[in-house]
């Protein structure tokens, strides 16, 4: 198993760029399958996740052209299995878009309950009431554990029609919203899905399919509206093929990692490629410690430093649904604090366990006690190397940085979490200045 090795220190300067993101592309290959036409999708991050859609497309039949760096055609057309293979419907969240995009396609859809982080309970129940309210039949397959106790394995949707109806999901849920557009692009009729999540990677899967034709407003508020259509072809006409390219949106949470591994180094970083408003909140937290961080809106770049002789300001920080303060950044929001003068509070409200990076961050001298639903951090001097691991993928991401501003060597282990949702990242890093190598054991 590989490791990364930081010597800490090296103030982070100069330019790095944004990778599409994680969170849009992860949904929009099994979009893919919805289409009557190939497409290109570009910007594709080079990341294990994206490794593992393909995979699955590959093995439900799709024809996958890799035209370049980040570039890839997809043809769906010979598509007839609508079973995820449980090998990796198992090894990320995502594979249960492939339930709502196999629904979508041929009403029948079968994939075993997702891996992917563990963050506490992820239920899918919301998932599953946008699917029955399309009409689908929903099958929890059972399975048994070594000692023998039962536990839902595995889910099977089948739907003879799919019928527009007006869905009010009960929780603010990204991966519902999603799967709900997935299933209602083509049903009969006009779907009214409420109570949506507004990420970017929402709005940007809604773009991906109106460009390919589908009929979507409202993605990016709390309601969004679908008229189906028969057919998903692009501007190509019946029985022609005009391939349509789309480009992924940039990744919000890998700029926002950058943003604060630049002020954690006391750093001068360019980062570009970025959407500059999907950065606001990031942005105003880090104001509030102190970071000086301008965007450059036409530009796409956002620009972070400290000035000389600023020392880091503790604030509050309480993780929301888009547009607030995303929980993917708030372990890496973590080490900021750790390294900020006086007492920070973390309310966590998304996820019930995000906070198995404080046990690491301990390790290299940061200050925090866990509480209900947070953490108190008392701001310290500096941090120092030490060997932790990588428990999950933003957990990760917080050790990189805290390596990266600590004194001294740090081993970062696990950093297959890393590698889900990080393109390059030793190569980004070291670009930018940080001693960084990835080493085998
Ligand atoms: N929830 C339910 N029922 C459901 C679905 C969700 O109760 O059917 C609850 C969850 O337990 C959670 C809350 O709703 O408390 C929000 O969960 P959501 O469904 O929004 O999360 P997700 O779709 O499983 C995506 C991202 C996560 C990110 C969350 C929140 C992907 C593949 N994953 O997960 O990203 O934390 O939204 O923004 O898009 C990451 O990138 O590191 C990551 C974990």
């Amino acid at each position: 198993m590989d490791k990364l090795v930081i010597q800490g220190g090296n103030r982070l300067t100069g330019d790095i760029y944004v990778s599409g993101a994680k969170n849009s592309v992860v949904a929009i290959l099994p979009a893919t399958l919805l289409l009557d036409v190939p497409c290109i999708i570009e910007n594709v991050p080079d990341i294990s996740d994206v490794k593992i859609c393909l995979s699955i497309l590959e093995s439900l039949g799709a024809q996958i052209d890799h035209l370049g760096e980040g570039t890839y055609k997809i043809s769906c057309e010979y598509v007839r299995d609508y079973e995820v293979p449980e090998k990796y419907a198992q090894k990320m969240r995502a594979s249960y878009y492939f339930l709502g995009a196999l629904l979508g396609r041929c009403g029948r859809a079968k994939a075993a309950m997702p891996g992917g982080c563990y963050l506490g309970e992820r239920p899918i129940d919301q998932h599953l009431l946008a699917f029955e309210a399309l009409g689908a039949d929903t099958t929890l397959i059972e399975y048994k554990n070594d000692d023998g106790v039962g536990y839902v394995g595995a889910v099977e949707l089948h739907a003879k029609e799919l019928n527009a109806n007006h869905i009010t999901l009960n929780v603010v849920s990204v991966g519902a919203t999603m799967n709900a557009i997935l299933s209602a692009v083509k049903a009969h009729g006009t779907t009214v899905i409420e109570n949506c999540a507004r990420e970017p990677h929402i709005v940007d899967l809604a773009n991906f399919l109106n460009y390919m034709g589908a009929h979507i407003s409202g993605a990016g508020t709390h309601k969004i509206t679908i008229e189906g259509v028969s057919e998903l072809r692009g501007n190509a006409a019946e029985g022609s093929v005009e391939i349509r390219s789309y480009s992924v949106v940039p990744d919000q949470i890998e700029a926002g990692t950058f943003m604060i591994a630049a002020a954690a180094t006391r750093g001068d970083v360019y980062i570009h490629g970025v959407i500059p408003h999907h950065l606001r909140d990031i942005a105003d937290r880090m104001a509030e410690c102190g970071v000086e961080v301008e965007a450059i809106e036409n530009e796409d770049i956002v620009h972070v430093y400290v000035k000389e002789g600023a020392a880091f300001q503790a604030t509050n920080v309480v993780t929301e649904p888009y547009p607030g303060f995303p929980t993917d950044m708030q372990p890496q929001m973590a080490v900021l604090l750790a390294l900020s003068e006086g007492q920070s509070n973390i309310t966590e409200s998304v996820w019930e366990d995000r906070f198995k990076y404080v046990e690491e961050l301990r390790l290299m001298g940061a200050n925090i006690d866990l509480t209900r639903d947070g953490a108190i951090i008392w701001g310290v001097n500096g941090l120092h190397g030490a060997k932790v691991k990588a428990c999950d993928l933003r957990a990760g991401a917080a050790v990189v940085i805290a390596g990266l501003a600590a004194t001294g060597t740090t081993e970062i282990t696990d950093i297959h979490h890393i590698e889900r949702g990080y393109s390059h990242i030793v190569e980004k890093l070291r670009g930018i200045g940080a001693d960084i190598q990835r080493v085998s054991e």
